[in-house]
């Protein structure tokens, strides 16, 4: 008999309801994946404004929830359990996503899951590439993480074995299109400017990459600050910045460093599968070299289409699906948020 598990996330921006069918053999197939993002909200502010994300979710998490379920054209009675995310990311912007989580469960009498948003992000490719080979390596690139996990048990052993010592690869993204007169949020629009630019026209740091540094930890607030004193010095002479070719040089940099360190660190383990996942790997750069590396390595590459990659419902209803069929137990209904919940 298959089960129905809901997913809702409300971490960040984007209010995510997924419905998705666990089979008994454990397999997981998507049934509906809504979102509603308060993108637009930010875009002016050149980054996410807590108090207006939990406005938002608050106004679209129940429009959302109905949507989820009219795409999946099933009845609310049918959902056998609902995951939540209950961390990493802005306190009130959880709360809300929790709240709503506890009274469906509540009223629906289904056991709830407090999950994490990260491991979210890894339990989402299943929904596309099927069960995940134990151990895989996940290399995860948001906004707001960049992290190389090591993944034994989707439903419990995840290790992290490096990550960013300043900021995000999503963040160095958004700080850069700034410098770059670029909208928010800033891969976007680096992606489509690189497409005309030249990847080695300007040579910028690889960060983390000397014989001191730590192999599987990453940097790129160094990156960012060479991006603006480039682009800064080139306006002192009164040139046109080329912008192309600072995005494409910038995109090289960045996609560089992250499957060098992730392609070395499968093969130091003798891991066979990367995953990349996070808003980030939709980023067609990254993909590409990784897919280039990971041929190279003899390492099998997993990268969800990019709607799976950022965040979304339904990488919480898959996680919460690999729990209830791990057997693992629920979460009290006093669960609550933890912004910096680690893996
Ligand atoms: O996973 P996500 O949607 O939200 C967080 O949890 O942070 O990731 C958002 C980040 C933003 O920084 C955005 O600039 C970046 O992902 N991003 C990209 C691309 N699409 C989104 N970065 C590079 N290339 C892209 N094509
Ligand atoms: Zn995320």
């Amino acid at each position: 008999m298959s089960r129905i598990v809901m997913g809702v996330e409300s971490s960040c921006d984007e209010t995510g309801v997924g419905l998705v069918r666990l089979h008994d053999d454990g397999t997981v197939e998507l049934l509906a994946d809504e979102v509603a993002s308060s993108v637009a909200e930010h875009a002016r502010f050149g980054g996410v404004v807590p108090e207006v994300a939990s406005r938002a979710h608050l106004e679209a998490m129940v429009p959302t929830v109905h949507r989820a379920f009219d795409t999946a054209g099933l009845r609310m009675s049918d959902v056998s359990a609902v995951a939540v995310t209950a961390g990493p990311g802005l306190a009130g912007a959880l709360l809300v996503g929790l709240s709503a989580a506890k009274a469906y469960a509540a009223a629906l009498d289904v056991p709830l899951y407090g999950v994490n948003h990260l491991a979210g992000h890894i339990a989402v490719d299943t929904l596309q590439h099927g069960p995940l080979p134990a151990p895989s390596l996940a290399l995860l690139v948001s906004g707001g993480h960049t992290q190389l996990l090591r993944v034994d048990d989707i439903a419990g052993k995840i290790t992290e074995i490096g990550s960013t010592v300043d900021d995000a690869a999503g963040e160095a993204y958004d700080k850069v299109a700034r410098v770059l007169d670029l909208p928010y949020p800033g891969g976007p629009p680096i992606d489509r400017a690189a497409r005309e630019g030249a990847p080695d026209a300007i040579a910028f740091p690889r960060g983390m990459t000397g014989p001191r540094d730590a192999a599987y930890d990453f940097s790129f607030s160094g990156l960012k600050t060479a991006v603006a004193r480039w682009v800064e010095a080139a306006q002192a002479r009164g040139e046109d910045v080329p912008v192309a070719d600072v995005a494409a040089s910038f995109q090289e940099a960045v996609a560089d460093v992250l499957t060098a360190k992730a392609v070395r660190a499968a093969t130091e383990s003798g891991i066979g599968t990367l995953v990349i996942s996070g808003g980030v790997a939709a980023n067609s750069r990254l993909a590409a070299l990784a897919a280039q590396r990971c041929a190279d390595a003899g390492i099998e590459l997993r990268i969800p289409r990019p709607r799976l990659c950022t965040d979304n419902g339904a990488m919480i209803a898959a996680l919460g699906a690999h729990l209830v069929s791990a057997g693992c137990a629920p979460s009290a209904l006093e669960v609550s948020a933890d912004p910096a919940l680690p893996v």
